[in-house]
Protein backbone atom coordinates (compact mmCIF):
# COMPACT_ATOMS: atom_id res chain seq x y z
CA UNK A 1 0.00 0.00 0.00
CA UNK A 2 1.20 3.66 -1.16
CA UNK A 3 1.29 6.74 1.15
CA UNK A 4 1.15 8.52 -1.93
CA UNK A 5 -1.94 11.31 -2.28
CA UNK A 6 -2.52 14.29 -4.46
CA UNK A 7 -0.80 16.40 -2.61
CA UNK A 8 2.34 14.64 -3.60
CA UNK A 9 1.56 15.72 -7.22
CA UNK A 10 0.91 19.38 -6.58
CA UNK A 11 3.79 19.97 -4.66
CA UNK A 12 6.06 17.34 -6.35
CA UNK A 13 6.96 15.28 -3.71
CA UNK A 14 7.61 11.81 -2.65
CA UNK A 15 5.80 11.62 0.96
CA UNK A 16 3.24 13.56 2.32
CA UNK A 17 5.08 14.60 5.10
CA UNK A 18 6.38 18.41 5.43
CA UNK A 19 8.71 20.22 7.85
CA UNK A 20 7.57 22.90 9.04
CA UNK A 21 8.97 26.79 8.75
CA UNK A 22 9.77 27.37 11.98
CA UNK A 23 11.10 30.93 13.17
CA UNK A 24 13.99 31.87 15.42
CA UNK A 25 16.78 29.96 12.71
CA UNK A 26 15.31 26.66 13.75
CA UNK A 27 14.16 25.67 10.48
CA UNK A 28 16.79 27.17 8.12
CA UNK A 29 18.62 25.72 5.02
CA UNK A 30 20.43 22.68 6.35
CA UNK A 31 16.95 21.25 7.88
CA UNK A 32 15.06 22.27 4.87
CA UNK A 33 17.06 20.40 2.35
CA UNK A 34 17.28 17.59 4.06
CA UNK A 35 13.99 16.98 4.19
CA UNK A 36 13.45 17.88 0.79
CA UNK A 37 15.85 15.38 0.00
CA UNK A 38 14.29 12.85 1.36
CA UNK A 39 11.67 13.41 -0.47
CA UNK A 40 9.30 14.94 2.09
CA UNK A 41 9.03 19.28 1.87
CA UNK A 42 11.29 21.08 3.74
CA UNK A 43 10.33 24.09 5.42
CA UNK A 44 12.06 27.17 5.90
CA UNK A 45 11.09 29.47 8.78
CA UNK A 46 11.31 33.46 7.67
CA UNK A 47 11.07 34.91 10.67
CA UNK A 48 14.22 35.73 12.54
CA UNK A 49 16.54 38.93 14.21
CA UNK A 50 18.69 38.90 10.64
CA UNK A 51 15.40 40.11 9.16
CA UNK A 52 14.45 39.05 5.25
CA UNK A 53 18.61 39.11 4.39
CA UNK A 54 18.95 35.93 6.49
CA UNK A 55 15.99 34.52 4.67
CA UNK A 56 17.42 35.22 0.88
CA UNK A 57 20.77 33.58 2.28
CA UNK A 58 18.51 30.41 3.60
CA UNK A 59 16.92 30.54 0.53
CA UNK A 60 19.80 30.21 -1.99
CA UNK A 61 21.77 28.09 0.56
CA UNK A 62 18.63 25.44 0.66
CA UNK A 63 19.15 25.22 -3.52
CA UNK A 64 23.04 24.83 -2.83
CA UNK A 65 21.66 21.39 -1.03
CA UNK A 66 18.77 20.16 -2.79
CA UNK A 67 17.21 20.77 -6.41
CA UNK A 68 13.77 19.68 -4.67
CA UNK A 69 10.77 21.67 -3.78
CA UNK A 70 10.66 22.95 -0.09
CA UNK A 71 9.08 25.91 1.35
CA UNK A 72 9.09 28.95 2.85
CA UNK A 73 6.53 30.02 6.37
CA UNK A 74 5.66 33.69 6.48
CA UNK A 75 3.90 35.44 9.10
CA UNK A 76 0.74 37.28 7.95
CA UNK A 77 0.78 40.03 10.62
CA UNK A 78 3.68 40.53 10.26
CA UNK A 79 3.56 41.47 6.86
CA UNK A 80 1.04 43.48 7.22
CA UNK A 81 3.73 45.52 9.16
CA UNK A 82 6.71 44.62 6.98
CA UNK A 83 5.71 42.75 3.58
CA UNK A 84 9.68 42.91 2.66
CA UNK A 85 9.49 39.98 4.35
CA UNK A 86 8.22 38.63 1.38
CA UNK A 87 10.16 40.10 -1.04
CA UNK A 88 12.90 37.16 -1.17
CA UNK A 89 10.46 34.70 -1.56
CA UNK A 90 9.22 36.46 -4.88
CA UNK A 91 12.32 37.17 -6.30
CA UNK A 92 13.64 33.85 -5.57
CA UNK A 93 10.40 32.62 -7.03
CA UNK A 94 10.18 29.81 -3.99
CA UNK A 95 8.02 26.94 -4.91
CA UNK A 96 5.48 27.25 -1.64
CA UNK A 97 4.89 29.60 0.84
CA UNK A 98 2.69 28.78 4.10
CA UNK A 99 1.04 31.62 5.48
CA UNK A 100 -0.06 31.02 9.41
CA UNK A 101 -1.37 33.95 11.76
CA UNK A 102 -3.51 36.59 10.51
CA UNK A 103 -5.47 37.30 7.15
CA UNK A 104 -3.89 35.36 4.16
CA UNK A 105 -5.74 37.33 1.74
CA UNK A 106 -3.54 39.80 -0.04
CA UNK A 107 -0.59 37.58 0.14
CA UNK A 108 -2.01 34.70 -1.78
CA UNK A 109 -3.34 36.79 -4.55
CA UNK A 110 0.66 38.49 -4.35
CA UNK A 111 2.15 34.95 -4.69
CA UNK A 112 -0.09 33.40 -7.12
CA UNK A 113 1.19 36.30 -9.20
CA UNK A 114 4.50 35.20 -8.92
CA UNK A 115 3.13 31.85 -10.01
CA UNK A 116 4.22 30.78 -6.22
CA UNK A 117 1.64 28.06 -4.43
CA UNK A 118 0.04 29.24 -1.51
CA UNK A 119 -0.59 26.97 1.27
CA UNK A 120 -2.13 28.61 4.51
CA UNK A 121 -2.16 27.07 7.60
CA UNK A 122 -5.12 27.76 9.79
CA UNK A 123 -6.18 27.08 13.43
CA UNK A 124 -10.33 27.45 13.31
CA UNK A 125 -13.12 26.78 10.66
CA UNK A 126 -14.02 30.21 10.02
CA UNK A 127 -9.86 30.71 9.51
CA UNK A 128 -10.02 28.16 6.89
CA UNK A 129 -13.30 29.59 5.14
CA UNK A 130 -11.33 32.94 4.48
CA UNK A 131 -8.24 31.14 3.61
CA UNK A 132 -9.93 29.28 0.85
CA UNK A 133 -12.00 32.02 -0.30
CA UNK A 134 -8.80 33.83 -0.94
CA UNK A 135 -7.73 30.69 -3.13
CA UNK A 136 -5.72 28.80 -1.28
CA UNK A 137 -3.87 25.65 -2.98
CA UNK A 138 -3.84 24.02 0.61
CA UNK A 139 -5.26 23.98 4.04
CA UNK A 140 -2.77 23.39 6.90
CA UNK A 141 -5.28 22.74 9.74
CA UNK A 142 -3.03 23.27 12.83
CA UNK A 143 -4.53 22.04 15.99
CA UNK A 144 -3.93 23.00 19.42
CA UNK A 145 -1.72 20.37 20.48
CA UNK A 146 0.72 21.49 17.86
CA UNK A 147 4.36 23.26 19.06
CA UNK A 148 5.08 26.87 18.33
CA UNK A 149 2.03 29.50 18.46
CA UNK A 150 -1.34 27.83 17.53
CA UNK A 151 -5.34 28.08 18.44
CA UNK A 152 -7.16 25.58 21.04
CA UNK A 153 -9.26 23.35 18.65
CA UNK A 154 -7.36 19.96 18.50
CA UNK A 155 -6.04 18.52 15.78
CA UNK A 156 -8.48 15.26 16.07
CA UNK A 157 -11.68 17.45 15.40
CA UNK A 158 -10.41 20.44 13.70
CA UNK A 159 -9.02 18.20 10.27
CA UNK A 160 -12.26 16.58 9.78
CA UNK A 161 -14.38 19.63 9.88
CA UNK A 162 -12.31 21.65 7.88
CA UNK A 163 -12.01 18.94 5.04
CA UNK A 164 -15.63 18.72 5.07
CA UNK A 165 -15.53 22.61 3.71
CA UNK A 166 -12.24 22.38 1.61
CA UNK A 167 -13.94 20.63 -1.20
CA UNK A 168 -10.96 19.95 -4.13
CA UNK A 169 -8.78 21.97 -1.93
CA UNK A 170 -6.68 19.45 0.03
CA UNK A 171 -5.93 19.32 4.07
CA UNK A 172 -3.06 18.68 5.53
CA UNK A 173 -2.77 18.17 9.38
CA UNK A 174 -0.39 19.77 11.83
CA UNK A 175 -0.14 19.62 15.34
CA UNK A 176 0.66 16.48 17.28
CA UNK A 177 2.12 14.17 14.66
CA UNK A 178 5.48 12.64 15.08
CA UNK A 179 5.20 8.96 14.10
CA UNK A 180 4.09 6.97 11.34
CA UNK A 181 0.70 6.23 13.66
CA UNK A 182 -0.15 10.13 13.65
CA UNK A 183 0.45 10.35 10.10
CA UNK A 184 -2.05 7.41 8.86
CA UNK A 185 -4.58 8.86 11.72
CA UNK A 186 -4.63 12.57 9.49
CA UNK A 187 -5.04 10.37 6.63
CA UNK A 188 -8.13 8.71 8.11
CA UNK A 189 -9.00 12.11 9.17
CA UNK A 190 -9.25 13.18 5.33
CA UNK A 191 -6.17 15.24 5.18
CA UNK A 192 -3.56 14.36 2.67
CA UNK A 193 -0.37 14.59 4.37
CA UNK A 194 1.12 15.53 7.53
CA UNK A 195 3.65 18.95 8.83
CA UNK A 196 5.69 18.29 11.61
CA UNK A 197 7.37 21.08 13.36
CA UNK A 198 8.40 19.45 17.08
CA UNK A 199 9.54 16.08 15.48
CA UNK A 200 12.02 18.34 13.23
CA UNK A 201 13.23 20.31 16.25
CA UNK A 202 14.97 17.18 17.61
CA UNK A 203 16.41 16.72 13.91
CA UNK A 204 20.32 16.54 13.27
CA UNK A 205 20.52 19.53 11.20
CA UNK A 206 17.53 21.46 13.35
CA UNK A 207 19.53 24.54 14.47
CA UNK A 208 17.76 25.49 17.31
CA UNK A 209 19.32 27.70 19.84
CA UNK A 210 21.82 26.81 22.37
CA UNK A 211 20.01 26.46 25.03
CA UNK A 212 18.81 23.06 25.25
CA UNK A 213 15.79 22.70 22.93
CA UNK A 214 16.19 19.96 21.57
CA UNK A 215 17.02 17.37 24.89
CA UNK A 216 13.77 19.34 26.45
CA UNK A 217 12.09 17.79 23.36
CA UNK A 218 13.50 14.45 24.11
CA UNK A 219 12.98 14.31 27.52
CA UNK A 220 9.53 15.83 27.89
CA UNK A 221 6.14 13.85 28.06
CA UNK A 222 2.95 14.75 26.60
CA UNK A 223 2.12 16.54 29.47
CA UNK A 224 5.42 18.68 30.31
CA UNK A 225 3.66 21.73 27.92
CA UNK A 226 2.01 24.75 28.23
CA UNK A 227 -0.23 27.28 26.09
CA UNK A 228 0.77 30.39 26.82
CA UNK A 229 1.54 34.10 26.37
CA UNK A 230 4.44 34.21 28.36
CA UNK A 231 7.11 34.36 25.94
CA UNK A 232 4.91 37.06 23.80
CA UNK A 233 5.33 39.40 26.70
CA UNK A 234 9.37 38.70 26.99
CA UNK A 235 9.53 39.39 22.80
CA UNK A 236 7.10 42.67 22.87
CA UNK A 237 4.76 40.75 20.08
CA UNK A 238 1.10 41.10 19.53
CA UNK A 239 -0.36 37.68 18.08
CA UNK A 240 -3.83 37.79 16.45
CA UNK A 241 -6.53 36.78 18.70
CA UNK A 242 -6.88 33.36 19.94
CA UNK A 243 -3.30 32.14 19.10
CA UNK A 244 -0.93 31.54 21.71
CA UNK A 245 2.67 29.44 21.74
CA UNK A 246 3.10 26.50 23.17
CA UNK A 247 6.40 25.08 24.70
CA UNK A 248 8.02 22.82 26.91
CA UNK A 249 7.06 23.91 30.36
CA UNK A 250 9.91 25.80 31.53
CA UNK A 251 11.02 27.56 35.15
CA UNK A 252 9.75 30.79 33.76
CA UNK A 253 6.92 29.37 32.01
CA UNK A 254 5.70 27.51 34.71
CA UNK A 255 6.19 30.85 37.16
CA UNK A 256 4.33 33.62 35.10
CA UNK A 257 2.22 31.17 33.16
CA UNK A 258 -1.35 32.64 34.75
CA UNK A 259 0.22 36.04 36.06
CA UNK A 260 0.85 37.46 32.54
CA UNK A 261 -0.58 40.77 33.46
CA UNK A 262 1.92 41.22 36.10
CA UNK A 263 4.34 40.14 34.04
CA UNK A 264 3.33 42.78 31.16
CA UNK A 265 3.49 45.53 33.33
CA UNK A 266 6.66 44.71 34.86
CA UNK A 267 8.48 42.91 32.34
CA UNK A 268 11.56 45.30 32.26
CA UNK A 269 12.01 45.28 35.98
CA UNK A 270 11.58 41.34 35.79
CA UNK A 271 13.67 40.83 32.91
CA UNK A 272 16.21 43.13 33.80
CA UNK A 273 19.11 44.74 31.90
CA UNK A 274 19.61 42.84 29.02
CA UNK A 275 16.34 43.38 27.54
CA UNK A 276 17.71 46.88 26.67
CA UNK A 277 19.87 45.20 24.20
CA UNK A 278 16.53 43.30 22.76
CA UNK A 279 17.79 39.90 23.66
CA UNK A 280 15.96 38.57 27.02
CA UNK A 281 18.19 36.52 29.65
CA UNK A 282 18.64 32.91 29.19
CA UNK A 283 16.04 31.96 31.80
CA UNK A 284 13.03 33.58 29.80
CA UNK A 285 13.59 31.51 26.64
CA UNK A 286 11.13 29.70 25.08
CA UNK A 287 11.29 26.66 24.19
CA UNK A 288 8.52 25.80 21.53
CA UNK A 289 7.27 22.19 21.27
CA UNK A 290 3.88 20.76 20.95
CA UNK A 291 2.40 17.63 22.68
CA UNK A 292 3.52 15.33 20.42
CA UNK A 293 7.25 15.76 22.35
CA UNK A 294 6.29 12.80 24.29
CA UNK A 295 7.06 11.01 21.21
CA UNK A 296 9.92 12.06 20.44
CA UNK A 297 12.67 9.89 22.33
CA UNK A 298 15.99 10.46 20.30
CA UNK A 299 17.78 13.19 17.96
CA UNK A 300 18.50 11.92 14.28
CA UNK A 301 19.19 13.10 10.89
CA UNK A 302 15.61 14.58 9.43
CA UNK A 303 16.14 11.52 6.31
CA UNK A 304 15.64 8.96 9.41
CA UNK A 305 13.27 10.38 10.53
CA UNK A 306 11.10 10.97 7.28
CA UNK A 307 11.79 6.73 6.68
CA UNK A 308 10.97 5.63 9.57
CA UNK A 309 7.60 7.88 9.37
CA UNK A 310 6.90 5.91 6.31
CA UNK A 311 7.98 2.35 7.31
CA UNK A 312 5.59 3.16 10.23
CA UNK A 313 2.67 4.27 8.30
CA UNK A 314 2.81 1.70 5.53
CA UNK A 315 2.49 -1.07 8.05
CA UNK A 316 -0.16 0.46 10.13
CA UNK A 317 -1.93 0.93 7.00
CA UNK A 318 -0.92 -3.16 6.24
CA UNK A 319 -2.29 -3.65 9.66
CA UNK A 320 -5.76 -1.90 9.63
CA UNK A 321 -6.22 -3.03 5.92
CA UNK A 322 -5.73 -6.83 7.64
C1 LIG B 1 9.95 25.62 17.50
C2 LIG B 1 8.74 25.87 16.65
C3 LIG B 1 8.66 27.04 15.91
C4 LIG B 1 7.55 27.28 15.08
N1 LIG B 1 7.53 28.40 14.32
C5 LIG B 1 6.50 28.59 13.44
C6 LIG B 1 6.51 29.70 12.55
O1 LIG B 1 7.43 30.51 12.51
N2 LIG B 1 5.47 29.82 11.71
C7 LIG B 1 4.42 28.94 11.68
O2 LIG B 1 3.51 29.10 10.89
N3 LIG B 1 4.38 27.90 12.53
C8 LIG B 1 5.40 27.70 13.38
N4 LIG B 1 5.38 26.60 14.21
C9 LIG B 1 4.22 25.68 14.14
C10 LIG B 1 4.38 24.71 12.99
O3 LIG B 1 4.13 25.38 11.77
C11 LIG B 1 3.45 23.49 13.04
O4 LIG B 1 2.12 23.90 12.91
C12 LIG B 1 3.57 22.68 14.31
O5 LIG B 1 4.91 22.50 14.68
C13 LIG B 1 2.88 21.32 14.12
O6 LIG B 1 2.73 20.67 15.34
P1 LIG B 1 3.84 19.71 16.02
O7 LIG B 1 4.81 20.64 16.65
O8 LIG B 1 3.05 18.90 16.96
O9 LIG B 1 4.47 18.90 14.92
C14 LIG B 1 6.49 26.33 15.04
C15 LIG B 1 6.58 25.16 15.78
C16 LIG B 1 7.69 24.91 16.58
C17 LIG B 1 7.76 23.62 17.35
Amino acid sequence: MTLRTPLCDLLGIEHPIGSAGMAGGTAAAPLAAAVSNAGGLGGLGSVTRQGPDWLREQIRATRAITDKPFSVNQWCFLLDRAPMFLDPCIEERVPSVTLSFGDPTPWVAKLHDAGILALCQVQTVAGARIALDAGADAIIAQGGEAGGHTGSVATMALVPSIVDIAGDVPVVAAGGIADGRGLVAALALGAQGGIMGTRFVAATEATAPAHGHKEAIVSSSADDTVWTDVFDIVDGLRWPEGISGRTIATPFAREWHGRESELRQQRDAILGESTVAGEAPERAHSAYAGQAAGLVHDVRPAGEIIKAIVAEAESVLARLGR
